[in-house]
């Protein structure tokens, strides 16, 4: 029996030497870990997910594999092993967040994910309930724990942990110990996790799904319910909605056609985008927003219409637009709400006098870019949140030439146009805590003045 340090030592060094293989095809005994890679693809693909952490990722072969099927969501990995981490950092994938930390003692705010993943590493871990109970705490209400790791039959489990571990201890590995089903139940229900799915696979595979729950009604899932609004918003243009709200939506004929032909997006990723855009909204907000331009306010109203508490104005150039959205607002009973004709180059408010400005779908056609990044600034409060979408260059080379070539020349949308790397370094300029990411040709922004 070693101490932890002893084990956690062990497993540096361990994987301070296979970091250079581990992803080739000469990696001798971690080959098998390979063969956990579809399970864990298949149970993250049940359900809708933007924040992913990987325990004890290694040098990222997971990661990899769910990026390059998809770059938009926001993927984060962390494990002990310092070069593992720096080989997963040299694969260079933009937005990729890789810490270099213990997965006993998770390094993430509180509600910072919406699924973890933690696959062959669970076993070198020496106090498996930290691991629970860090885990629980970071996942978002709702939330799921998808861990792949080795069990077997009591006898057979005794013989794991009382030869072949320490066997393998001698050898320079860090392995701890291997649990029985009812072990790991006890671990997910001390830590407040429900088990929903507990297996005993083939070659001594342990599935574990378990979700953090239930959710307590003051502060549901921000994602699930947030996506509720917005299916609500395309309920609310339905069939006879214009053009304009139908596309914004996804739920007219021509809407979809155009999305799907000029932006690439089917539902998924149209909802996909919303939410990443609205994060930066609280559920229960109760500060001042402002919106800028609010268009007709088919996206928004009913994100409003929850959110009796917040003080609320919205802001457009065009009359004609902000009038459908002031009747959205008064057809859904939303009081808390002003509508301010005027001009994002000049905003009409005091500074400082906004604890979120949101803008969607609004900057690729200002005239004057730097002069809206500008006064978004200055009407936010410290501490405030800037956030929304527009479209970006060098995404998707269909929305590119769309623009560049339709959009564009009848004046729509106003160039230049930002890149997903330009955005960034444009909103570094003046916030902290900048997050960009990108679904097709809509890049995603929030971050902290
Ligand atoms: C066999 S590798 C698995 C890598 C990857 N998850 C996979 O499935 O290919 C185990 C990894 O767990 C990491 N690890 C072990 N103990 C850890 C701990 N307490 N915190 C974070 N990572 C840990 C090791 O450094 C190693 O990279």
């Amino acid at each position: 029996m070693k101490t932890e340090k002893q084990y956690k030592d062990l497993t540096i060094r361990e994987f301070t030497k296979a970091a250079d293989i581990y992803e080739s095809s000469h990696a001798g005994i971690y080959e098998m870990c390979k063969d956990d890679y579809p399970y864990i693809s298949g149970e993250l693909a049940k359900e809708d997910y933007i924040d992913l952490l990987d325990c004890g990722c290694g040098t990222g072969p997971m990661i990899s594999l769910l990026y390059e099927a998809d770059p938009s969501r926001h993927y984060t990995g962390i494990d002990i092993t310092p070069r593992m981490i720096e080989v997963a950092r040299a694969k260079n994938l933009p937005g990729v967040t890789w810490v270099v930390g213990d997965c006993e003692n998770l390094p993430f705010d509180d509600n910072a994910f919406d699924v973890i993943i933690c696959s062959n590493s669970f076993h070198h871990y020496p106090n498996p309930q930290k691991f629970f109970d860090s885990a629980q705490r970071v996942l978002r209400p709702g939330g799921r724990l998808i861990l792949q790791d080795y069990t077997a039959p009591a006898p057979v489990l005794w013989l794991m942990n009382h030869t072949e571990m320490p066997l393998a201890n001698l050898i320079g590995h860090g392995d701890v110990g291997a649990y029985s089903l009812d072990e790991v139940r006890r671990f997910c229900g001390k830590s407040g996790l429900r088990v929903e799915k507990l297996e005993r696979g083939r070659k001594f595979r342990l599935h574990l799904v378990a979700r953090k729950g239930p959710v307590p009604e003051p502060q549901r899932n921000d994602s699930l319910t947030r996506k509720e609004q917005i299916k609500n918003a395309y309920k609310l243009t339905g069939s006879k909605s214009g053009f304009y709200d139908g596309m914004m939506t996804y739920s007219t004929l021509p809407g979809k056609t155009i999305c799907r032909l000029v932006w690439n997006m089917d539902g998924q990723k149209n909802l996909r985008y919303l939410e990443k855009a609205l994060s930066g909204v609280p559920q229960d907000f109760e500060g001042k927003l402002l919106e800028v331009p609010v268009g007709t306010g088919v996206l928004t109203m009913p994100v409003y219409a929850d959110l009796p508490k917040a003080d609320i104005t919205c802001l457009d150039y065009s009359e004609k637009m902000m009038a459908s959205a002031r009747e959205k607002a008064e057809t859904m009973g939303i009081a808390n709400i002003k509508f301010v004709q005027g001009d994002v180059g000049s905003l009409p408010f005091e500074d400082e006098s906004f604890d979120v400005v949101l803008s969607l779908n609004g900057f690729h056609a200002f005239p004057d870019k730097e002069a809206a990044y500008r006064e978004t600034y200055l009407v936010l409060k410290k501490g405030g949140i800037f956030c929304g979408c527009f479209y970006i260059k060098g995404e998707c080379g269909r929305t590119d030439w769309f623009i560049d070539h339709l959009y564009g020349p009848k004046g729509f949308f106003t160039p230049p146009y930002e890149t997903r790397e330009s955005l960034r370094q444009q909103l570094e300029q003046r916030y902290e805590k900048v997050k960009t990411t990108a679904v097709e040709g809509i890049g995603c922004f929030r971050c902290r003045k």
